[in-house]
């Protein structure tokens, strides 16, 4: 006879099925900052070690003033402006700027 009760109740399988979603879950909600993968790699055509980058100087070099802002908020067409209004505040090279840029409009609301 099956049980489905059971392991709800006990700290069976089902209990560390549930906590292993609240961790990933929660990983992403604390975050909001999408971490690439080779999913986004492909579709974008952009090698994923440059975005894995861009994704590490947003971190570093845009978050002086205010708590970064998820990628999705913006689309690949306003994300430009955005990282312009930005660039001088920031003190960042043109390289950065385009590696900060590529992570995300490929991140973004409507990635490219
Ligand atoms: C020297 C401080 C400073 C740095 C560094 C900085 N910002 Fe900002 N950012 C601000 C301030 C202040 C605002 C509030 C709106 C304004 O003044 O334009 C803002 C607003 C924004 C907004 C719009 C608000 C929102 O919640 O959507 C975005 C997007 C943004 N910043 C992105 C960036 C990016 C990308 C970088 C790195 C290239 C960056 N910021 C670095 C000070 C900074």
């Amino acid at each position: 006879m099956i049980r489905p009760d059971v392991d709800l109740y006990d700290g069976g399988p089902v209990r560390a099925g549930l906590l292993l979603v609240a961790v990933l879950t929660g990983a992403c909600a604390g975050a909001d900052i999408p971490t690439p993968s080779v999913i986004d790699a492909n579709r974008s055509g952009i090698a994923l070690g440059r975005l894995e980058r861009g994704r590490a100087v947003y971190l570093e070099k845009c978050t002086r003033c205010h708590s970064p802002v998820a990628p999705r908020d913006y689309s690949s067409n306003e994300w430009p402006g955005r990282v312009d209004e930005m660039t001088d505040r920031s003190k960042i090279s043109q390289d950065e700027k385009q590696l900060i840029l590529t992570y995300l409009t490929t991140m973004s609301s409507t990635p490219k």
